[in-house]
Parts: structure tokens; sequence; C-alpha cells
């Protein structure tokens, strides 16, 4: 279909540069910190820029130490072969530290959260998503405490820069004895309250990671941290990082390592970024407010967080369409289909107009215990065991939060440089889908 002639859309004109979902937004000291690291030829995975990165983010943060790391992805298999070493004790170099031990893992979130598990040889176990946050469900993660009582290790991520119900789950993993490992990739600069404290994203694991990827909060281009109070982990996360060399005067190595250092010059993009990550919080909580406001005659609902107990970065707008306002659409594994239907839409129809008039949109995050590669691991949600739920003679197939999200929700254009006409047109574009 051609939307930008269809007659539900005249009058609305497609952008002349696209408006993207989330892209890099430059200042300008980032170039001089860059050139700076080339003109004093630290073009390297050592120097100036990565010392005083690490300095400025584990102030930020509230953490005694930061250690710069390739990706956040990096960051997530430290952390996560951090934790397996610290509960089952060292692996042989061919062997992951999770081997034989399930992991309890955020569904609703972007892969690179969980194939760590994977990378280190365990087995996820994904638990179902709650309404209130769009993240990891507290009822759910003790249903599968019930299930799964051995279980030791956590990994929770924080969907588009709205936390989740951290303190539930903190005394949860408390009450198991079981370690958390924090995935605050899209969450940086965001905030909790347990019990009469503020604290940021990023300090809440025991274990905690960041991302600088191209479309974060703020950007290296790549790039991502290691966060922890604990020297001990600090010290061992950036040997791993750099090949496991020991102290000798040759290549000595006793640990298997990676090369998963923050280069010098992506530093050098991130420092010239950080004086800037409040003022990116603040122009995608307009954004955020902006589309609650134009879209509150609408069937739809934005990703919502708990305005007393956490403050979001608002990395991502997304919205919701309301059960009765669904159009008829299915999905396949790669392709989609959709009816036109008067006074209701679809995630699919709305990405489709965006996309006519030149702006950018996502799907919601497909839920991990939906993906091929993941669909034999156990799934829990708030009911108990998520997986055959169904029944040939009988009605209903059990809750399933994650999956209905992705099937009603989609992501909004959230782009730092969007101004408010351009968001004004997004916004009708949105309205007249549901014509
Ligand atoms: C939730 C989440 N975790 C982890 C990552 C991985 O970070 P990176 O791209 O820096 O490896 C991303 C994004 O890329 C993410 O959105």
């Amino acid at each position: 279909m051609d939307f930008t002639k269809d007659t539900r859309f005249a009058g609305i004109e497609p952008f002349a540069n696209k408006i993207w979902l989330s892209s890099p937004t430059m200042h300008g000291d980032e170039q001089k910190w860059v050139d700076e690291a080339i003109r004093t030829n630290w073009v390297s995975t050592v120097g100036a820029n990565i010392n005083e990165i690490e300095k400025e983010i584990a102030a930020y943060i509230g953490t005694r130490y930061a250690v710069a790391l390739s990706a956040g992805t990096a960051a997530l298999h430290l952390a996560t072969k951090l934790a397996g070493e610290k509960l089952y004790g060292q692996a042989r170099p061919n062997q992951g530290t999770l081997q034989g031990h399930r992991v309890f893992c955020s569904d609703c979130t972007f892969d690179a959260s969980i194939n760590p598990v994977a990378y280190e040889d365990g087995d996820a176990v994904f638990i179902d998503t709650e309404y209130d946050t769009w993240n990891m469900d507290p009822a759910a993660l003790e249903k599968a405490f019930e299930i799964y009582p051995d279980v030791q290790l956590i990994v929770v991520a924080h969907l588009y820069g709205i936390p989740g119900k951290m303190e539930e789950i903190k005394q949860i993993a408390e009450e198991h004895g079981a370690l958390i490992v924090e995935d605050a990739a899209e969450s940086l600069g965001a905030k909790v309250k347990l019990g009469d404290q503020w604290v940021e994203t990023g300090t809440l694991g025991d274990y905690n990671c960041i991302s600088f990827n191209g479309n974060k909060i703020i950007t290296g281009s790549a790039g991502g941290m290691f966060l922890t109070d604990s020297k001990e982990d600090a010290d061992k996360v950036r040997k791993w990082s750099t090949q496991s060399r020991e102290a000798a005067p040759w290549y000595q190595h006793e640990e298997i390592g990676y090369n998963y250092r923050m280069s010098n010059i992506i530093a050098g993009i991130v420092r010239g970024q950080i004086p800037h990550l409040d003022g990116h919080i603040a122009q995608k909580k307009a954004i955020y407010e902006r589309y609650m406001e134009g879209l509150a005659d609408l069937p739809v609902s934005m990703n919502p967080f708990d305005a007393e107990r956490s403050e979001p970065n608002f990395w991502l707008s997304c919205l919701l369409i309301d059960e009765d306002a669904m159009a008829l659409s299915v999905r396949g594994d790669r392709e989609y289909l959709y009816a036109r239907e008067s006074g209701k839409s679809s995630p699919h129809e709305i990405l489709d107009a965006l996309a006519a008039f030149n702006a950018e949109g996502r799907p919601i995050w497909k839920p991990m215990h939906m993906q091929p590669i993941y669909r034999t691991h156990p799934f829990i949600t708030v009911e108990g065991n998520g997986r055959g739920c169904s029944n040939a003679y009988i009605e209903g197939t059990g809750v399933d939060v994650g999956a209905d999200i992705f099937r009603r929700g989609l992501c909004l254009p959230s782009d730092n440089k969007m101004t408010s006409e351009q968001q004004d047109r997004i916004i009708e574009v949105i309205h007249r889908c549901f014509k």
C-alpha cells in the first residue's frame, strides 16, 4: 500500500530528511578528544580518554570503579563470567563457567543481555514481563524459584530506559541467595528509589553493565562499561579484557583472555558526550511527554513507568494499542500481514505509515522465549511453566505478557534532534492510521 497516496493521509508531506528512531547526537567536543588522541599518538586501548571516562562515569553513576570495554555485550559477557566463577568456580579453558546451571533472565530484552549465559554454557530460563514497566515480573521470578530452587543467578535488563521493579527483584534474589547481573545498556542515567534513597541503574546488581552503542542515550559509536564497587572484580575484568596477560616480561597466560578493551579513540567520543547526558535525558523526556499528550485521544497507551519510585531516561518512547482497537494482523517468522479496519490499527500499519513519511519506528523487541534459538528454553510466567500451556480440548493459552506487548506495541521515532513540529507530524500520521 502506498500511504502517501492513501486519502486518509491527505495533506501530510513526507519528511525531506529521515527522522530516526535514536541516532547519535554530537556536540563538538567529541572531535576535540579524538583529535587529541591522534595528535598525542594514543591510538590504542590505553590513553587519557579511557582513564578520564572511567573516572567520570564512576562518579556519575556512583560506583567505585568503571572499566571501559569494546561493547556493552563485552561487559555483559565478563559480568556473567565473573558471576559464574564466583558461584561455581573457575572453568577449564574450553568450558563456560555456567555449564550445567540455569540462569533466570529477562525475557523482553535485546538478545545481547542474555547471550552471554550461552557463551558461558549456561541454560537461560526466561521470566515473563509485567505490564507496569515492561520489565521482569517479580511475581513470575518468585514462581521460577518455586520451580527451580537451585538457581543462583539472575540477569535483569531495564527496557527502553524504564527501570524495572528492582526493589522487589533484589529482595527475591537476596532471599534465595542469588546474584544479579544488571543490564543497564538502555537506561544510563535512569534512577530508582530503594527505601528512601535514589540510586542510578548500573548500581543495582552484583555486576553491572552499560552500553555506548550508536543508538544509546550517549554514544562512542560503540563501547560499553562494567561497573562495580569491587576492586578485585574491576581488576579481573581489566585483565580478562586485555587477553589475560600475566605480570611477566613475555606473553604469559593463566586464564582464557578476550580482546574486549575500549579504544582510546572511541573513549574520546564518549568523553565529549558525557557532559550532555543530562541534556539528552531532558530531550528524551520532552519527546515522551509530547507523545503522551498528542496521543491521549487515541486508544493507545505509552510504555509505562512508576512515577513515584523511578525516574526513567526515556530512551525510547513506545506505544501499546488497546486490545479492542487492534486491527487484524498476523506475523510469521519474517513476514507480516495486517487488515485495514476503520477506527483500529496495528503496529505494522503504523510502522509502514511512518516509513512512508520517512520516519523510523521499530517493532517491540521480540521476547527471548519466542526467538527460534531459545524456543527450547523454559519460560516462566506468573502462572508457572509458560511452555506447553495450550490444549486441543480446552480454550485459552495461558498468560504471556511479553508476547502480548510484542503483538500490540511499537517503538516510536525518539531521536533527540527531532523538532516538536516534526513530532507533531508523526503524531498526526499515527492519528490517521486509526481513521
Ligand atoms: C538491553 C541491551 N543490552 C545489551 C546491549 C548490547 O550493547 P552493545 O551494543 O554495546 O554491545 C544492547 C544494545 O545494543 C541493549 O539494548
